[in-house]
């Protein structure tokens, strides 16, 4: 299966700290702390609830907190103990995308 969503980076409000943890896990929270520019933390947040919303669209599941999408050394995205969904990111000119594959079990 795949999914596919796109989120406007200026929508998310970084006040509001509820829509923020009902969307990111610790992990990623404590990834989106490493980043230190708010447009950088606005972009990394869309992209995930892009991320997260792509693969409620493949899966049916819209359990946010059970996907944490973390990146790998070189920077590329993978979702921690989901070997089974492969993601893509992108962000440009206001707009975080993300497509999503699951692989049948
Ligand atoms: C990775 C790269 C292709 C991103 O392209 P870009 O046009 O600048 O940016 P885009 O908006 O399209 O994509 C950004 C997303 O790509 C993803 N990404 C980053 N590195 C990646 C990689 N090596 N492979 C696949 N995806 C990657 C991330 O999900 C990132 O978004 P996020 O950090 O918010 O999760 C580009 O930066 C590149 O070639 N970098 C070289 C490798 C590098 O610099 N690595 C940095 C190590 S920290």
């Amino acid at each position: 299966m795949i999914g596919i969503d796109v989120v406007s980076v200026e929508r998310i409000d970084m006040t509001n700290k509820r829509f923020i943890e009902m969307v990111l896990t610790e992990d990623e929270r404590r990834e989106l702390a490493l980043y230190s520019a708010d447009s950088r933390r606005k972009e990394y947040i869309a992209g995930r609830f892009a991320a997260k919303e792509a693969i409620f669209k493949a899966t049916q599941d819209r359990d946010y907190l059970k996907y944490a999408i973390l990146h790998e050394t070189s920077g590329r995205p993978y979702v921690k103990d989901h070997p089974e969904i492969s993601v893509s990111i992108s962000h440009d000119g206001g707009i975080a995308a993300a497509i999503v594959q699951i692989q049948a079990k």
